[in-house]
């Protein structure tokens, strides 16, 4: 596990966008996409670039159960709005939040990550180390889940909602497991909140208390932090 400390985000951001244009010009063809306010900086990044992204598909991590991508609080929505409706996509996968068949979701979505094998998967990490929606006690090498957000992860999201009621309980998340399969992983984290999970994933045993530790198994992986979120290592 490689990490690079920046003074601030938009360093990091810039050279997680460098990476992601070398990793298209020795072609990439797909892009695991993250949510979250970590990735804002290189979303912005990217519209602004001149890369063309047309020939691109791109796979998310995680999606609220219960949202339409037309709820603004959707990741679907989120995604829209910050990257694919000013960079098109050839095509963009975000699990469905209004699947009918929710048992099936999971499987549904994890044939569409066998079908588009991810070449730079891109996360951020919860204050309690999850990765995409994969808590505390997540398998480290499952696929996609239903799963029960932590009342942390409820509260760190409540601000973006009018009400903490409002935030929904259930998400799907792509696993730990389909997240190593990626050739290459990109973690972005700012923050002092953030210092704790940064020292468990770096520093700490590989396990289910820190979902971000299981990066330690992985050939490639870059974490691009700044110095408030690398202060406890
Ligand atoms: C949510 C998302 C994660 C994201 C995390 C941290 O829980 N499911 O993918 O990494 O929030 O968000 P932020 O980047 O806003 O700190």
């Amino acid at each position: 596990m490689q990490v690079r400390v920046f003074n601030n985000k938009d360093e990091a951001s810039q050279a997680a966008f460098e990476i992601i244009k070398d990793g298209m010009a020795n072609g990439a063809k797909t892009l695991g996409l993250a949510t979250g306010s970590s990735p804002v900086a290189l979303y912005d990044k990217m519209t602004a670039s001149d890369l063309d992204f047309s020939n691109m598909t791109s796979v998310n991590l995680d999606e609220y159960v219960g949202l339409s991508g037309d709820n603004d609080q959707s990741y679907r929505y989120f995604m829209n709005s910050h990257l694919f409706n000013k960079k098109p996509f050839k095509e963009t996968f975000v699990p469905n939040g209004l699947a009918t068949d929710a048992d099936n979701e999971p499987a549904r979505y994890d044939q569409v990550i066998a079908n588009h094998p991810i070449d730079i998967q891109l996360l951020g990490i919860g204050r309690n180390g999850h990765i995409g929606f994969n808590e505390p006690g997540s398998p480290l090498d499952g696929g996609t889940q239903k799963v029960h957000l932590t009342q942390s992860t409820i509260d760190a999201n409540a601000r973006f909602f009018a009400d903490e009621k409002d935030v929904p309980t259930y998400a799907y998340s792509m696993g730990i497991g389909s997240i190593l399969k990626g050739k290459k992983i990109l973690l972005l984290a700012f923050g002092e909140d953030k210092a704790d999970a940064i020292k468990a994933t770096v520093e700490g045993p590989v396990t289910t208390d820190c979902p971000a530790s299981a990066l330690q198994n992985h050939d490639d992986v870059i974490l691009l932090v700044d110095e408030a979120a690398a202060s406890k290592l």
